[in-house]
């Protein structure tokens, strides 16, 4: 069993997208890993610092992850604020990484882009928390997505500074867990690209059926096919992708039949999609809503959590301030 961990952004609520890609995998690997899996709300205020930011999004998050069936039983779920050993490491790992490195981050230069009114120490120092945050636990494997690569070869490079500082061979480096061909990229309904929750071209788990029928139906399409058998359009062809992971396959054929035979209503399919959809978000809506009033067992959650985290955590930090020499008299 590898140890692994995986922080997961406090802003922004679960849409399909994030389902198919990494949630769908997390429930699997939950059973062949021993995972951490934490909410980055120390990260978060990099971007939201206020309390109305931190108690709204942290708990919807958390609500969302365990209605997706993150199980708190089997992982260790927690919250990274609870962790003080977390901000210790980082506190550590900081005299040891170089601004020139940091500046150089591309994760980095797009928030000052995004952000240039507040270019914080924050920013700049994120992958030296995000390594912290894995080297605590001693990861060996991190599910990160593309845009988070740099930030873990950042990670890599920390911890074996600090086993070169040090002399000693106390942190491993963390390598990506690799879902292979099971991350199915989930296209966006503006046509083109992947869903996300920035283009708002995507649909959440915690959204209502209305909400859903009305977005689907605005979905881009194209003028319809004019000849058999026809190559699809990109935004056509993202209608059938999103069937194919909630419908079923008879209502598939249906509608690639008509499609090659040019008799297809979009209309017709999106209505059927929308509702195809529904289906499957309503039991996690639910679920959503239902975890999320339950203030008694989030914070059992919540509690259970952060005892087993600090546990795994303190030994570390342990070992690390007697690796670098502070002593006790
Ligand atoms: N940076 C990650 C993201 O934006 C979140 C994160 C913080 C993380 N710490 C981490 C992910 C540690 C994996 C491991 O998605």
């Amino acid at each position: 069993m590898d140890i692994v961990v995986s922080g997961i952004r406090s802003t922004g609520n679960l849409h399909l997208g994030n389902y198919f890609g990494a949630i769908r995998n997390f429930l699997k690997m939950q059973h062949e890993n021993h995972c951490f899996f934490f909410i980055a709300d120390y990260h978060s205020l990099t971007t939201h610092p206020t309390p109305e930011d931190l108690q709204g999004n942290v708990r919807q998050v958390l609500s969302e992850y365990l209605a997706c069936g993150i199980d708190p039983e089997v992982a260790t779920v927690y919250l990274q604020s609870d962790l003080p050993e977390v901000a210790e490491l980082y506190l550590l790992l900081n005299m040891n990484a170089y601004i020139g490195e940091l500046e150089r981050t591309t994760t980095f230069k797009e928030k000052v882009r995004l952000q240039p009114e507040n270019v914080n120490a924050g920013l700049l120092t994120y992958p030296v928390l995000m390594a912290a945050d894995i080297i605590i636990h001693k990861a060996a494997k991190v599910p990160v997505g593309k845009d988070q690569e740099q930030n873990l070869e950042m990670t890599r490079k920390f911890a074996k500074r600090f086993n070169n500082m040090y002399k000693v061979e106390y942190f491993p480096e963390p390598v990506p867990y690799n879902f292979g061909k099971d991350l199915i990229k989930i296209p966006g309904l503006d046509g083109s690209g992947k869903m996300g929750k920035s283009e708002g071209n995507g649909i959440f788990l915690a959204e209502d059926a209305d909400s859903i029928r009305k977005k689907v139906m605005r979905a881009v399409t194209d003028i319809g096919p004019t000849e058999e058998n026809q190559n699809m359009s990109e935004p056509v062809h993202n209608l059938f992708t999103l069937m194919k992971v909630v419908s079923d396959t008879d209502t598939i054929d249906f509608f690639l039949e008509k499609y090659n035979n040019c008799t297809i209503r979009y209309g017709e399919m999106k209505k059927q999609l929308a509702e195809d959809i529904i289906r499957f978000t309503s039991p996690i809506r639910d679920k959503i809503l239902t975890i999320h009033k339950d203030k008694t067992y989030l914070g059992k959650v919540i509690r259970e959590g952060a005892e087993k985290a600090r546990a795994s955590a303190s030994k570390t930090i342990k070992e690390v301030r007697d690796i670098i020499g502070f002593k006790t008299f």
